[in-house]
């Protein structure tokens, strides 16, 4: 097979010069009708029809403590029961979503409704029942719960950033400073909530394992996977060809993959393990609490010269992953003496992961209000004061933007959204009961690109069938991928098919962090690249002067259709894109901007959300509908964050309270506006050959701040402790 490589980005391609119009069209997800008409086959829905068993969890309802004997004989002789596993082996399996394996826990509770045991049984009610009929005596222990109460610091690993950015002397600059802003801003823990929960079916055959279940990194969950039953990588193969949502939470594998695959290892037939809502709360991961404290040094004219971004997070033992709030303060602020940093106080509560934006979904919340607070502070309109402090470079090291379009899209946004018709004194506008405001706030999202590969293969007649171990988490990576190879190759779209979600096919970056689209939409390019090459040689011409078009080659006065020159023979080439020189060249990020206007409701203390409008800038945007979709999603988890979503866990005893979508409060259609997303064109040819950036991620990061900025504007009450709920402001 003919494989490239390609480890930099690069200017003008195939993609700017003879373009069919494919790409950045907003053509319909091709997959969305067969996820509503139920032929889209989700991980639990996996051997329908065939003799499987079923698995239940059965979690210890304690917060702290060590299991001192665990009772499994009634459930074992209870009607249907094919075995109950316990033990160490479950307890390792499930302590760490992220990293099986990596911690022996040795019989102890570390976190409320920890998996003790699971129950395989004929059928699902079976295996329910059962599970209650496990019993384990425990010696309970004091656990740490409360972030604020600081009991046991620690610093984090360097894993999503380096947990502290020093330059100069913050605190020295800070003392001298003319106007010195000092406020701490407190984010409770949130959870993903994904629709569909973690499920997974897995099927033994004696030597080789297959797992079908829900997860965004496959070929970081097979490892995991294998680590957690104790099997070679190459033993088994991992299906995840659709997935209703992880939002951070299927970067790792749930309990339920291991869990399944042990009960399949144990009694001989395929095991189902679908985790329910409560479960799925509490025994996968969640967002960290943080308490951040924002400072800036400014001058009376509102010069920000110095800048401190200090972040306590949550993490429970063993775990060094931390909620990186400070991840887009590092670049977006200036101030020559500045101190980005994380602490990790660690509690006996779930882990705490990667969800939506980590980083940039809770920081800036924080400092995008801190500099609305500030603005105010100083008597300058908030877009006067981003405008006197857009750095020229990344105050942190000096290394240059690739592309950074944040004023353009405040500006853009600013006119659209008739900025000039806000309040200019907080609490003056009023229509009958309600109060309005309106309050905007800046979004950025950090770039990455990461190792990705595909093949394509062009059949005798001349269709093309794109193949990848990527997923598509409900984000329209079929369809973006077959935008690609269609523009590419010259194929009408329903030329290319498009096979995703299995470790067989060639190794992908898979989806999380924003990077799913251009790294893998990266290979396919590349791919791509490696075909029309092929074509090429076959025909004996340059592949510079070839045109591809509605399935047939174009050299010079000749056209010949594809099928012509394959012969009867499929060619099959493979695409690999790596992160390049490019990535340490220039600092690369998405940008946009969010404007916000509420009513604030005098006598209730009630928030509407009126009008919401976010303009982002992600270099090329490969599908317009997709891509409007995600800045959607983020405005809605904006809302979210800014009024109603708060993982409550009970600092006397661990128990997560709200532990599923009845407690747990998001967003609903009465609280959502219309939304209102613009795009601008931008082409980021550092990033990535597609030169686009990515932008699943932006749109979450400060929105809920534009509306607490909003809140502000509307009553005069600033709330500096998210969720902004009606008691703050009454
Ligand atoms: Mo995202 S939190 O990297 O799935």
């Amino acid at each position: 097979m003919n494989k490239h490589v390609m480890d930099k980005a690069i200017g003008e391609t195939r993609l700017d010069r003879n373009t069919q119009g494919i790409i950045g069209k907003g053509v319909d997800r091709y997959e969305g009708p067969l996820k509503v008409s139920g032929r889209a086959t989700y991980a639990y829905e996996n051997l329908a029809g065939e003799d499987v068993a079923y698995g239940f969890v059965v979690p210890a309802p304690i917060g702290r403590g060590a299991i001192k004997s665990v009772d499994t004989s009634k459930a074992e002789s209870a009607p249907g029961v094919l075995a109950v596993i316990s033990g160490d082996k479950i307890l390792r399996a499930s302590s760490q979503p992220m990293a099986p394996a990596a911690q022996t826990i040795d019989g102890e509770v570390f976190h409320y409704n920890q998996p003790l045991a699971i129950v395989i049984a004929e059928s699902f009610e079976a295996a329910r029942h059962a599970s209650h009929l496990v019993t384990a005596d425990y010696e309970p222990k004091q656990g740490r719960y409360d972030v604020k109460a600081r009991e046991t610091v620690r610093k984090p690993d360097a894993m999503p950033m380096e947990p502290v950015n020093e330059r100069g002397d913050f605190e020295k600059a800070f003392a001298e400073a003319e106007v010195q802003f000092d406020e701490t801003y407190t984010t409770p823990s949130y959870h993903a909530a994904a629709m569909e929960p973690h499920a997974s079916v897995a099927k033994w055959d004696g030597d080789r394992l297959t797992v079908w279940s829900s997860c965004q990194l496959l070929e970081t969950n097979v490892k995991q996977i294998a680590a957690g039953v104790g099997l070679d990588v190459s033993k088994v193969r991992l299906h995840s060809p659709y997935i209703g949502g992880g939002f951070g939470s299927k970067l790792g594998i749930g309990p339920d993959a291991v869990f399944a695959s042990l009960g399949a290892m144990t009694v001989g037939k395929p095991v189902k393990i679908a985790l329910t809502r409560q479960n799925v709360f509490q025994q996968t991961s969640r967002r960290g609490e943080t308490v951040q404290r924002v400072r800036f040094g400014a001058t009376k004219e509102g010069k920000i010269t110095c800048f401190a971004h200090e972040t306590d997070t949550t993490n429970s033992p063993g775990n060094g992953f931390f909620e990186p709030s400070g991840i887009s303060s590092v670049f977006l602020y200036p101030g020559k003496d500045r101190r980005i940093a994380h602490t990790i106080v660690e509690t006996d509560a779930l882990m705490t992961s990667a969800v939506r934006a980590p980083g940039e979904a809770t920081g800036m919340l924080a400092t995008e209000s801190a500099l609305d607070e500030l603005a105010d502070r100083l008597g300058i309109d908030p877009i006067d004061l981003r405008r006197m402090n857009e750095p020229k470079v990344n105050p942190q090291d000096d290394t240059p933007f690739s592309s950074r379009m944040l004023l353009e899209c405040i500006e853009e946004g600013a006119g659209r959204f008739g900025w000039g018709d806000r309040p200019q004194k907080p609490g003056t506008r009023r229509e009958g009961e309600w109060l309005i405001g309106m309050g905007m706030s800046s979004a950025s999202r950090k770039n990455s690109l990461m190792k990705s590969s595909a093949e394509i293969e062009m059949s005798p007649d001349g269709r093309a069938t794109v193949r990848t171990s990527m997923t598509d988490i409900g984000t329209g990576t079929y369809t973006i991928l077959q935008q690609i190879a269609a523009e590419m190759l010259g194929l009408p779209l329903d030329q290319v098919d498009v096979e995703l979600g299995d470790t067989a096919l060639p190794a992908s970056s898979g989806s999380g962090g924003s990077w799913g689209a251009n790294s893998a939409g990266s290979s396919v390019f590349v791919a791509a690249e490696a075909m029309i090459a092929e074509l090429a040689k076959r025909l004996d011409v340059d592949a510079e002067t070839l045109t591809l078009k509605d399935g047939h080659a174009i050299a010079g006065n000749r056209q010949i259709p594809f099928s012509e020159i394959l012969k009867g023979e499929a060619i099959t080439v493979l695409g690999q894109i790596e992160p390049g020189k490019t990535d340490e060249e220039t600092h690369q990020a998405s940008y946009g901007a969010h404007f916000a206007e509420v009513a604030v409701n005098v006598v209730t203390g009630e928030t509407r959300v009126r009008r919401l409008l976010t303009v982002g800038a992600a270099g090329r945007i490969l599908n317009h509908k997709t891509a409007t979709s995600q800045c959607y999603g983020g405005q809605i988890w904006g809302i979210g964050y800014a009024l109603e979503e708060e993982l409550v866990i009970d600092t006397r005893n661990g128990l997560m309270v709200n532990h599923d979508l009845a407690e747990y409060h998001v967003p609903v259609h009465a609280d959502v506006p219309k939304l209102d997303v613009v795009l601008l064109e931008e082409r980021d040819t550092h990033a990535s050959p597609l030169a686009g950036k990515g932008i699943g991620e932006l749109a979450i990061a400060g929105v809920g701040a534009a509306i607490n900025n909003a809140i502000y504007n509307a009553t005069g009450v600033r709330v500096r402790d998210y969720p902004v709920t009606m008691d703050k402001l009454l």
